[in-house]
C-alpha cells in the first residue's frame, strides 16, 4: 500500500526538476537569452513558438497557449495522472518519494488521508441534504429548487442539500463529532483565513461525486441576499481528494449510460446537467467550474465514441464550444453540437417545455463541422476574397485537430464547396497556412489582442500582472486595495487569487497556476511571464498604479451615488427619500474630499 505521495515530495519535485531538461527530453531545445525555444509538442508547427523559462520554472507555447510546470508537462507528454508524473520527476532528479499516509506518525497519517477527508465530505452531505428536506431553515431553497421542477427524486438522487446560514454551526457540529481543528483546518470546508467559519453558507449544495459516487466536494449556489456581494456559485478548490481538473459532475451516474450509447453530453453545470438526468438522458455530465480539460475527456474517452456540448450560445459560450471541439478532435472523438431553441440553457427547456422537448434537441445535434461552417458564415462575408480567405484560415485550426487524413481530406472538401473554391486552392492554402496567417493577418494582429477567452486585459489586469510573484509590491496593493476596487471581472478574479496566495505564503508563480482555475486568466499570466513583461516593476510604479485604481473607483462610486441621486429626484415629497438623498449628498461629499486628496498626492490625478 502507498497511499498519498506528500506535499513535501510533490514540493521537492516543483523546486528541485529541471525544466529544461525535463521538456528537453521531447523536444530539441535553443537557448536565446535565458530561455529557450523549441517547436511545440503539443501542436503541429515547423518554426518555434514553445518557450521554456527556467527561471520561473515554466513553459509556453505562443502558439497553441499550452503551459505550465515540469508536473504539467510530463502528465500531457506520458498522458499519465499528477501521482504518476510527480514519480516521474522525482525518479529523474533523485528525489525521495515521501507518502503521507503510510510513513508519517500518526496524527498526520490522520490529517493526509484521502478516505478520512471523503469519510467527512459524506457526513457533511448527509447534514446538508437533511438540512434542505428536514428543516425549518432549509424551506426556502427546497422551495427554490422545486420551483424550478427539480423533483424529489432527482433531490434524492443527486442529494442536494442546504448549507446553514449560521457560518459557526458547522465547526461546532464536526467539533461535537470529535474532529480536530488540524484535521478540518485542511479541508477545505472552512475560510481559510478564519478556521471556525464555514466556506458555504446558506447556499444551495451540490455534492460532487467521484466515478464510485463517493462524496468528494461542493458547489453552493447563492440562493438570497446581495448578489454583487458573492459569487453565484461557490466551488470547492483542489483538495487532498478531488482534483477539479480530472473530475466530471455526475460522471458517477452517467457511466453505464455513457457506455451503452457510447456518447456523452458535456454541459455547462450542475443545474444544466441535472435537467438532462431528469429528462432520462443519463449521458450528461459538466466538467466543473472551469474549462473542460484533457483529463476530463480522457475520463469520458474510454467508453464513448461521440461527445455532444451543450453550453450556452453567447459569445463565452461559443468560445468554449470552438476549445472543446479542438480538445476533443485532437483525442479522436467525433463531436456534435447541441442547439437550444426558444431557452438560454437545458434547465430552462425542462422547466418550460418538457422532457420530450429537450430529448428533441438533443437528437437533433449537429456536426461540428456543420456548426462551424454555419458560424463562421454568419461572420464573414463569403463573397469577397477577404471574407473566404479569413473564413479558411479561422476553419484551418479544425482541419489540424482532425486525426486522420480521410477527415482532414473531406473536411477540406467540404470548406471547398462552402466558400465556392476548388478543393486544390483550399489545400495549397491549408498546407502553406502559416505564411497565409502571416500575409492575412499582418495588417491588424495586434488591434485584436485585448480580449482572448473572455480575458479582458486592461490597465487593470495588467497593474496586477506586474505585481505577480512579487509579494512585496502585492503586499502595499492588497493593503489598499479590495476586490470591489476592480472593474474588469478578469482583474477581480486575478486578485482573489493572489490575495489568497499571499495569505497562503506563497506568491510563486506555480501556486499563483495552482489557485486560478480561470483557463484564459492562467493563459495571460503564462503569456505574460514569457514575454518577459514587467520584469522591472518597481515600488514606485507600483505605488502610482494603486493610486490610479483607487481614484477610478471612487469615480466610479461617485457614479452610482449620482445616478441614484438623479432618480430620487422627483420623488423628494416621501420623507424616507428625503432622508436617502441627504445621506447619498454626504457619501458624495466624502468621496469627492478623498478624490480631491489623491488628486494632490497623485499630479492631475485623472486615470484612463
Ligand atoms: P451558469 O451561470 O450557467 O449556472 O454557470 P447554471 O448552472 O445554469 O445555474 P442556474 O441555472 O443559474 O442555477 C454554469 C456553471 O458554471 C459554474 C458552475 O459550475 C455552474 O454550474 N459557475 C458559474 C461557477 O463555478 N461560478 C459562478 O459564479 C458561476
Ligand atoms: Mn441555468
Amino acid at each position: 500500500m502507498e497511499g498519498i505521495i506528500s506535499q513535501e515530495t510533490i514540493d521537492a519535485v516543483n523546486s528541485q526538476s529541471d525544466i529544461v531538461a525535463v521538456v528537453g527530453d521531447y523536444v530539441q531545445l535553443e537557448n536565446r537569452g535565458n530561455q529557450w525555444w523549441g517547436c511545440c509538442p503539443f501542436h503541429h508547427e515547423k518554426t518555434p513558438s514553445f518557450c521554456v523559462t527556467p527561471e520561473k520554472k515554466m513553459y509556453y507555447c505562443f502558439g497553441c497557449h499550452a503551459g505550465g510546470n515540469a508536473i504539467t508537462f510530463v502528465k500531457e507528454m506520458e498522458k499519465v495522472n499528477f501521482p504518476e508524473a510527480v514519480k516521474i520527476l522525482a525518479k529523474k532528479f533523485n528525489i525521495e518519494i515521501k507518502y503521507s499516509s503510510t510513513f508519517a506518525p500518526s496524527a498526520q497519517k490522520t490529517d493526509n488521508s484521502k478516505e478520512l477527508y471523503i469519510d467527512l465530505y459524506s457526513r457533511v452531505a448527509d447534514m446538508f441534504h437533511y438540512g434542505l428536506l428536514k428543516t425549518d431553515a432549509g424551506k426556502f431553497a427546497l422551495e427554490y429548487i422545486t420551483k424550478r421542477g427539480i423533483t424529489m427524486e432527482t433531490i434524492e438522487k443527486f442529494k442536494l442539500g442546504y448549507s446553514p446560514a449560521d457560518r459557526s454551526w458547522l465547526k461546532r457540529f464536526l467539533k461535537s463529532k470529535n474532529f480536530s481543528d488540524e484535521f478540518l483546518a485542511k479541508s477545505g470546508l472552512f475560510s481559510k483565513k478564519y478556521p471556525d467559519v464555514a466556506f458555504f453558507s446558506d447556499r444551495l449544495m451540490f455534492p460532487i461525486f467521484d466515478r464510485r459516487g463517493q462524496t468528494l466536494a461542493f458547489g453552493g449556489r447563492f440562493l438570497r441576499g446581495d448578489p454583487e456581494k458573492s459569487p453565484k456559485y461557490l466551488n470547492s478548490g483542489d483538495l487532498i481528494q478531488y482534483q477539479k481538473g480530472e473530475t466530471l459532475y455526475a460522471f458517477n451516474f452517467a457511466k453505464n449510460s455513457i457506455r451503452e450509447n457510447k456518447k456523452v453530453i458535456f454541459c455547462e453545470g450542475y443545474m444544466d446537467c441535472i435537467a438532462y438526468h431528469q429528462c432520462g438522458i443519463t449521458y450528461a455530465v459538466a466538467p466543473l467550474g472551469t474549462a473542460l480539460t484533457d483529463d476530463q475527456i480522457k475520463i469520458v474517452r474510454g467508453f464513448a465514441d461521440t461527445i455532444l456540448l451543450s453550453f450556452d450560445s453567447d459569445g463565452a459560450g461559443q468560445k468554449a464550444t470552438w476549445r472543446a471541439i479542438l480538445m476533443c478532435r485532437r483525442q479522436g472523438l467525433t463531436v456534435k453540437i447541441i442547439r437550444l431553441h426558444n431557452a438560454k440553457d437545458p434547465a430552462e427547456i425542462m422547466l418550460n417545455f418538457g422532457a420530450d422537448t429537450l430529448t428533441n434537441e438533443v437528437n437533433s445535434a449537429i456536426l461540428d463541422s456543420d456548426y462551424l461552417l454555419s458560424f463562421l458564415s454568419q461572420k464573414y462575408q463569403k463573397d469577397t476574397p477577404e471574407g473566404k480567405a479569413k473564413f479558411a484560415l479561422e476553419f484551418f485550426p479544425y482541419i489540424d485537430a482532425l486525426q486522420t487524413d480521410i477527415q482532414k481530406e473531406s473536411s477540406l472538401e467540404l470548406l471547398g464547396r462552402t466558400l465556392n473554391i476548388s478543393l486544390e486552392a483550399v489545400k495549397r492554402d491549408f498546407n502553406n497556412r502559416e505564411d497565409v496567417k502571416k500575409r492575412t493577418l499582418s495588417v491588424n494582429t495586434e488591434g485584436q489582442k485585448p480580449v482572448s477567452n473572455g480575458v479582458v486585459v486592461n490597465s487593470e489586469f495588467r497593474a496586477l500582472l506586474a505585481v505577480l510573484s512579487d509579494t512585496n509590491q502585492f503586499e502595499l496593493m492588497q493593503s489598499r486595495l479590495t476586490e470591489d476596487d476592480f472593474e474588469n471581472p478578469s482583474a477581480r478574479t486575478l486578485f482573489s487569487v493572489l490575495k489568497e496566495c499571499y495569505e497562503s505564503g506563497d506568491l510563486s508563480f506555480v501556486s499563483v497556476l495552482n489557485h486560478c482555475n480561470h483557463d484564459g486568466i492562467k493563459q495571460k499570466i503564462t503569456e505574460s511571464v514569457s514575454r518577459g513583461e514587467f520584469s522591472q516593476c518597481t515600488a514606485q510604479s507600483v505605488a502610482e498604479s494603486v493610486e490610479r485604481l483607487q481614484i477610478n473607483s471612487l469615480k466610479r462610486k461617485r457614479k452610482e451615488i449620482l445616478q441614484q441621486m438623479n432618480s430620487l429626484q422627483g420623488q423628494l415629497s416621501i420623507p424616507a427619500n428625503q432622508e436617502l438623498m441627504t445621506r447619498l449628498f454626504e457619501q458624495k461629499k466624502l468621496i469627492d474630499e478623498k478624490i480631491n486628496n489623491k488628486g494632490l498626492e497623485y499630479g492631475s490625478g485623472t486615470g484612463s
